[in-house]
């Protein structure tokens, strides 16, 4: 939720400061502006609207300064407009500011720097942030060459909530200090300079080279040096980190969307997700997670948590493990488990999903885990992001970035990682047959090959999606795993074209949803599993007898020609079947949004990365 920016280095700041925000929007597009150093002069440009608004503001091309600081806002306090918009300044203009995250505390740090005669010029909870590095720093009378540094740390330390910030100052027009707790910060060593961005595929295009920020940790860059101190500001040398990801994987490679891209990279992001972990004849290779047998045989529960589309396919998750492994799964959702004193002990392992691993509620349901004795294991996309550092284990999915906001490719990439822990933990348990575990893995490594088929089904839903992309109401339903698989669908369609959707088990149509079901309402069935079958086409009956019109994502021989659309997927485990039939209900969402001429990368009111509760 909202996206900072900051370069510091040989080249002029700005365009590289709007090229950064461009990549970040992602995060968060009501409004953004950057601010820069010129003649010792803090230079602010900002307004509501999308960062190509930018380029409006009278004058932005003509700043030069090599220095500056750029945010792209997600409103949390205040609208969007000119005066709430990043960067925020101190009532002196000596120091400016951008914040992604939240100052819990502001009101009465706001009724503080007010009763020292400070006046606000927005609503956000940031302004309290340059005001109070200013008040601090008047009150150092000392000629300490680390003021600056101080005062911010002092700011900070008053600060509760999240934040992630980049300060400048124009009595020091040559440096940058940039800290974070609980929001996301990251260093690129660019050729020029220094990059710093909310996440890394902004900056792939400048460097593969990171350092990631600990939570009260400073970075202060000064020309072409970089320093780092702990809370009590005391220097360390830090670990630089290459990441792999190409610098291509965050460009649109001559799609039109991000998504349509990453619906379309699915048997890549899951073929490199396998990756070496999983052989033909062989155990799963996960000696990276060091987890004992020991530990293993005394687990008698397994929490799932994360939210959203991470959530989804942690219900899958549940059937793999319970299937598989016999250990009682339970899903949550963060923000839900974070506070209702889950029933926690030493023998729970919690798993947390995040494609970002920045979800404040994720994380935070992570941290209560780990405080009531169980071990955690993180599932993420994001090397070195937030979560893998809090949890004890962290496994990866290799999805590569994903920038659009409606997830795709990270979701089945979560759902075969966790297929493939769970044959890893049955093997070691011997909580399942062998030859079990056997077809699993040869339906696994199968999976990239079969889901080419699921996109070959582009064209008869884009054709299906012409018909009803001006419906009010979509109903989604599905038993067992293709109920999971409505819930997604449902997710994706609502997220992108705003239609209100709902996700239904079949099972309970009648007893409240039927009754809103008449002519023309659309009802989009998921029917994979054979030993359901028949009593999912019941129900679609039952619905098309009240006049439903009717699409069906199927692997099974459906001889009835009364449904409007059906689409055929392959068949596979039952456990797998969701990573094949979800594809053409992401199509789905798509060529609806596309068809109502919405943007379908950058869906209102949502944000890739929900780094505030
Ligand atoms: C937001 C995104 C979703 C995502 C969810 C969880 O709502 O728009 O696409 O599923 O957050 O994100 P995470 O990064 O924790 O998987």
């Amino acid at each position: 939720m909202c996206g900072i920016v900051g370069y510091i280095g040989k080249k002029t700041a700005c365009p590289i400061l709007i090229n950064g925000l461009t990549a970040l929007e992602y995060r968060g597009y009501d409004s953004a502006g950057i601010a820069s150093i010129e003649n010792k002069k803090i230079c602010v440009m900002k307004d509501k609207g999308r960062v190509s608004n930018l380029n409006n503001i009278e004058g932005i091309d003509n700043l030069r300064g090599t220095i500056g600081i750029a945010h792209t806002r997600w409103a949390t306090h205040g609208k969007p407009s000119k005066e709430n918009s990043h960067p925020h300044m101190d009532n002196s203009e000596t120091f400016a500011v951008v914040h992604n995250g939240i100052i819990e505390n502001y009101t009465e740090l706001r009724k503080f720097l007010s009763d020292n005669g400070y006046k606000f010029l927005s609503q956000t909870d940031t302004e309290v942030i340059p005001n109070l590095i200013h008040y601090y720093f008047t009150k150092d009378t000392s000629s300490d060459e680390n003021k600056f540094l101080k005062s911010v740390k002092q700011a900070t330390t008053d600060l509760k909530g999240s934040f992630a910030i980049e300060v400048l100052s124009n009595l020091y027009p040559d440096k940058m200090i940039t800290v974070r707790k609980d929001s996301p910060l990251v260093i690129g060593k660019g050729s020029t300079g220094y990059h710093i961005a909310s996440d890394i595929p902004a900056l792939l295009e400048y460097t593969r080279d990171f350092y990631l920020l600990d939570d009260y940790e400073f970075a202060v860059m000064e020309n072409d040096s970089i320093k780092f101190y702990n809370s009590d500001l005391i220097e360390h040398n830090k670990e630089i980190k290459n990441i792999e990801w190409a610098a291509s994987a965050a460009e649109k490679n001559g799609y039109e969307d991000y998504m349509l891209k990453e619906i379309f990279e699915q048997p890549t992001a899951i073929r490199e997700t396998i990756g070496s972990r999983l052989k033909l004849g062989e155990k799963c290779d996960f000696s990276d997670l060091d987890i004992s047998k020991e530990y293993l045989s005394s687990i008698n529960k397994i929490f799932i948590v994360a939210c959203g589309t991470a959530m989804h396919a942690g219900l899958t998750g549940k059937k793999f493990l319970e299937n598989l492994c016999n250990i009682p799964v339970e899903v949550d959702i963060a923000s839900e488990f974070r506070y209702r004193n889950p029933i926690i002990n030493e023998k729970t392992l919690c798993i947390f999903i995040s494609q970002s691993g920045e979800t404040a509620d994720t994380i935070a349901a992570l941290k209560l885990s780990k405080s009531k004795g169980a071990k955690t294991l993180a599932v993420s996309n994001v090397i070195g992001s937030s979560i893998t550092r809090e949890a004890d284990y962290t496994i990866y999915t290799h999805a590569g970035p994903e920038i659009a906001v409606a997830s795709t490719k990270a979701y089945t990439s979560q759902i075969v990682l966790l297929g493939i822990l769970s044959v890893y933990f049955a093997e070691i348990l011997e909580s399942s047959d062998s030859k079990v575990l056997e077809n699993l893995k040869k339906d696994i490594l199968e999976l990239p090959k079969k889901i080419e088929a699921s996109l070959n089904t582009k064209n008869e839903v884009k054709n299906f999606a012409q018909k009803v992309f001006d419906e009010k109401d979509v109903f989604f339903i599905g038993r067992g795993s293709d109920y999971n698989v409505a819930l997604e669908g449902s997710l994706k369609l609502k997220e992108i074209s705003y239609i209100h959707s709902e996700a239904y088990a079949s099972g309970e149509l009648k007893h409240g949803p039927i009754a809103l079901i008449e002519n023309g309402i659309t009802v989009i069935s998921i029917l994979t599993d054979e030993t359901l079958v028949e009593k999912s086409i019941s129900n679609i009956q039952e619905v098309i007898t009240r006049g439903a019109k009717t699409f069906i994502v199927t692997n099974q021989n459906i001889l009835n020609s009364n449904f409007d659309a059906i689409v055929k997927i392959e068949e596979t485990n039952p456990l797998l079947s969701p990573i094949l039939s979800v594809i053409p209900l992401q199509l789905l969402a798509y060529y609806i949004t596309k068809e109502k001429g919405l943007d379908v990368d950058k869906p209102r009111n949502l944000a890739k990365s929900v780094t505030v509760e």
